[in-house]
């Protein structure tokens, strides 16, 4: 009976992802269905994404974060942090608490420039702002290294993200729509293989479930390749055959704001293994 319930509710859901949303019931409905369909794993195991689910991915993972083989890049992020400008100012100068604790409320609405503003996004507008160039998105050595770093200072932390008004929640809803969209020659929707088939097989794949994904960027592929999580995003809209959106864009920023707010309350992790 509850499984029922789940699945109408599901159906209502993905048959209306236009409708006007409330973000807080998606999230709950989001939760009620992988509670359905992965029984007995704690929300709190989420974060480790597929691999939450076989003891040996779990064992695997915590032996390569003991001494994790990307560390060197990290450090190469500090470095740049660390360094002032020209001007003398510095990135920390640019955030909230000195950029500590800050991520897990990115992205946010900008009301004045009626804009989603990722993490990302914001390192770049100080480099602007202080008179540097900016760095590529999807350059993993700049603006990865630099992410990777910064983001850990607000390791810990829980997402909190918000949708404050009704131009915010516009945004939320272009991003969710982009979600349910079945895209490519493969015809298939982030939901298809994230929701519907998070916590299971999807051909020969385990698949995460999406809640807890966004709390752990960049990830490192294979412990070395870096991805922020729009690159990610961009390496599964290849993968159903689509011609990914450029990290960084409207739309892509717009899908980070509706795919982190279903995170909300998960603890911030940056820099971890995948494989
Ligand atoms: C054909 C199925 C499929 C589709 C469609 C798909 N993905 Fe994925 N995705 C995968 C697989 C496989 C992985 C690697 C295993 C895993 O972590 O789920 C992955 C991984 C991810 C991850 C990293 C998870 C982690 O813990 O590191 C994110 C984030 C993600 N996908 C987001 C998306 C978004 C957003 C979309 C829609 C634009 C999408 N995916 C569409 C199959 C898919």
């Amino acid at each position: 009976m509850r499984l029922l319930q789940h699945l109408t509710a599901l159906i209502i859901f993905i048959a209306s992802p236009q409708a006007w949303s409330n973000p807080e019931e998606d999230r709950q409905l989001f939760l009620a269905t992988f509670a359905g369909n992965i029984p007995d794993v704690p929300i709190s195991q989420y974060i480790y994404g597929s691999m939450m689910l076989s003891e040996d991915a779990l064992n695997q993972y915590e032996s390569i974060m003991d001494f994790p083989p990307f560390q060197e890049m990290v450090d190469q992020g500090k470095k740049v942090w660390e360094t002032p400008f020209k001007n003398g100012q510095t990135f920390a100068n640019c955030f909230g608490n000195k950029g500590t604790n800050v991520a897990g409320t990115f992205p946010y609405y900008d009301t004045t420039h009626e804009q989603v503003v990722t993490f990302e996004m914001a390192l770049n507008f100080c480099l602007e702002r202080n008179g540097e160039t900016r760095m590529s998105y999807v350059d993993p050595e700049t603006m990865g290294a630099l992410s990777a770093y910064a983001r850990s200072l607000s390791d810990g932390m829980l997402m909190q993200i918000e949708v404050p008004n009704a131009q915010a929640l516009t945004k939320y809803e272009l991003g969710k729509s982009l979600y349910f969209k079945r895209i490519g020659q493969y015809n298939l929707a982030c939901a298809s293989c994230h929701l519907t088939h998070g916590g299971r097989y999807f051909r020969d794949e385990l698949l995460s479930p999406t809640i807890g994904q966004a709390v752990h960027f960049p990830v490192f592929r294979g412990g070395e390749r870096l991805y922020t999580l729009q690159m990610r995003y961009q390496r599964c809209m290849e993968a159903v055959g689509a011609v990914a959106f450029e990290s960084g864009s409207e739309t892509l920023n717009n899908l980070e704001f509706f795919h982190s707010y279903l995170s909300n309350g998960l603890p911030l992790q940056s820099s971890v293994y995948r494989r």
